[in-house]
């Protein structure tokens, strides 16, 4: 009310700091990253696992999806691309309840995510779940017409969370010969791929999470990287290896110090209902800083 700020909604979508992938065809992986602290879990049924156990990995994760209420992370499947053939199959499969969300790779604009949008509406009946319930994480760069099409996802799809960026894929298609520079930084290709995802994820109002840092045995590397990457406006990170997971959240977790702020910045309008601009230690605190306050109170849960 009062300053007509419609955040609150916002603010209760799951928490999406670090999500770890897991290979679906992997029961002891699937066991292990549980005792990780990730927020959610992404169990993968495109690239990390061979043609091959593609079958083998679907059926084992019809039996592993199951409602259990009292697990505090999320889970995720990447379901393979529409172009494979192999997507309703996927989903065919997965869609009970359980499921919060799946990761949709190769992605060429909001268009697939219309039609995978419509696939889960039914699915969704069949399952006995509720129409919307399960959500679409978005790999948003992975074509070359993907990078043409990241305005089409806003305004959002009812069931996008999140928007994610690859670098390999793309690379594959358009020839990169590498996608780092010899000081390890992306090329600016990359640059440019990594800051338009951004820039769609946040025109959509979702999450905005860094693509995956590959050396996972660099944590330095890893905190480094993902605190660059924060103080850039992405919200949350992928993980590849479980020990990444502790750093990623810590990266993407408010301070104490940010924290404090913005509770008093929040604390500052509430007690001056209808004041636009308010001043705290001689600065100026107008609306933009009241949303991001709000944004920091909510990511730090
Ligand atoms: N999820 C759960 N457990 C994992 C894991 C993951 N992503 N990555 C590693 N582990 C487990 C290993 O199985 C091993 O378990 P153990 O101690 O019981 O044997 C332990 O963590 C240590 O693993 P480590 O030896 O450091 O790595 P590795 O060589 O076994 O595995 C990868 C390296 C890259 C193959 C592995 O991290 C992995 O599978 N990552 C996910 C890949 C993926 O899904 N990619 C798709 C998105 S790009
Ligand atoms: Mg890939």
């Amino acid at each position: 009310m009062g300053l007509g700020l419609q955040e609150e909604e916002e603010f209760d979508q799951m928490k999406l700091r670090s999500l770890l992938f897991v290979p679906a065809d992997s029961e002891k992986k699937f066991a292990k990253a549980q005792e990780s602290r990730a927020d959610g879990l992404i169990l993968d049924l495109e690239d990390a696992v061979a043609p091959d156990r593609k079958a083998i990995a679907r059926d084992m994760l019809g039996n592993i999806i199951a409602a259990r209420p009292d697990r505090n992370w999320s889970l995720w499947v990447r379901v393979n691309a529409l172009d494979t053939g192999l997507t309703l199959s996927d989903l065919s499969a997965i869609v009970k309840p359980g499921l919060d969300g799946i990761m949709v790779p190769k992605s060429n604009g909001a268009a697939d995510i219309q039609r995978i949008g419509h696939y889960l509406d039914a699915l969704e009946v069949r399952a006995g779940m509720a129409r919307g319930t399960v959500k679409i994480i978005v790999v948003a760069t992975e074509t070359p017409v993907a990078m043409f099409n990241l305005g089409s996802y806003s305004p959002p799809h009812e069931r996008l969370a999140g928007l994610t960026w690859g670098a390999e894929d793309l690379g594959a298609v358009i020839g990169s010969v590498t996608n780092k520079q010899s000081d390890g930084e992306w090329t600016q290709t990359y640059r440019i791929v990594r800051s338009m995802c951004l820039f769609a994820a946040a025109a959509a109002d979702v999450a905005r999470i860094d693509t995956l840092y590959a050396d996972f045995r660099d944590e330095a590397g890893l905190a480094s990287s993902c605190e660059a990457s924060r103080q850039d406006g992405f919200t949350g990170r992928i993980a590849i290896h479980p020990d990444q997971v502790d750093t990623i959240n810590r990266c993407f977790s408010p301070s104490d110090a940010d924290l404090t702020q913005a509770r008093r910045i929040i604390a500052a309008f509430e007690s001056q209902p209808g004041i636009g601009t308010i001043g705290i230690d001689g600065k100026m605190y107008d609306i933009p800083h009241l949303k991001l306050a709000h944004r920091i109170v909510s990511a730090a849960g």
